[in-house]
């Protein structure tokens, strides 16, 4: 079972007072570089919560967990916990989520509903993502784009690579018409397609939403994230 919480990167001034308090040095000289103020508080927002909700599963304070960082970025907990605990974190302008496993590498992704999405396909999608989305009814091409973007992306951070991997080097569906499922890894992927687990939500009004999982048969339990 794969674990979600959903919040606001938006919160009032006092609630931010308290999560800036969690950061440690890097975090805050990171959240202290960002040129716009909207966009400082929207980091410390996420970094100070997600530190919350991790330090909530492993009954230590907030400030007490401490981040490595895999060659591209992918931050996971550097003092390894049994049974593992693997964590990823999206944000799209003020809503964040972040997703947990117990069993293995997780990645999630999530994006605010807009049209279009043609010139991406081309360029980025695979050959045949770009086949299924073509033959998408035109009302269904932007979704099917956002859905497709949302798995390919939930995909590259569960394998902690990012975008620095192809996004044409492997398959999802992307169909709003069918269901989510992986249907190809890059070259170098551990595991099979049919070893994953590749989810779909609408976490809220305007937004759409994928995690994947390496790890079969994984479904989703959407946490209360409102912690006081
Ligand atoms: C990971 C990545 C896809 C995130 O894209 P995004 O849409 O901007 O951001 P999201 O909201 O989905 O996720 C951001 C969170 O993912 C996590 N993250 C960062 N790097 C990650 C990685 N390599 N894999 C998985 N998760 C990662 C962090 O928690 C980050 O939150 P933070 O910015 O508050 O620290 C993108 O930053 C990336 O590709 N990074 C790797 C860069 C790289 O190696 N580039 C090589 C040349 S292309």
């Amino acid at each position: 079972m794969v674990e979600l919480w959903l919040w606001s990167l938006n919160p009032a001034a006092h609630k931010i007072s308290r999560l800036a308090a969690h950061l440690d040095t890097t975090e805050r000289e990171r959240a202290a570089r960002f040129r716009f103020e909207p966009h400082a508080t929207r980091f410390v927002a996420a970094r100070g919560r997600m530190r919350e909700i991790l330090g909530r599963i492993l009954q230590v304070p907030a400030t007490r967990i401490e981040f490595g960082y895999g060659p591209h970025g992918k931050p996971f907990l550097k003092t390894p916990t049994v049974p593992p605990l693997h964590f990823n974190l999206a944000h799209s302008d003020d809503i964040a989520i972040l997703a947990v496993s117990r069993l293995a590498e997780i990645g999630v992704d999530i994006e605010r509903l807009r049209e279009g999405g043609a010139n991406e396909v081309t360029r980025l999608f695979s050959v045949q993502e770009q086949a299924e989305w073509q033959a998408l009814p035109a009302d269904l091409k932007s979704l099917g784009f956002l859905q497709g973007w949302t798995r390919k992306e939930a995909v590259v951070k569960a394998l902690g690579g990012g975008l620095s991997i192809p996004l044409d080097s492997f398959s999802v569906r992307l169909s709003p018409l069918a269901a989510p499922q992986l249907l190809s890894l890059p070259s170098h992927a551990p595991g099979r397609p049919q070893d994953w687990s590749l989810l779909h939500l609408a976490p809220a009004e305007g937004y759409v939403a994928a995690v994947a999982v390496a790890a079969p048969g994984q479904n989703y339990r959407i946490e209360n994230a409102f912690l006081p």
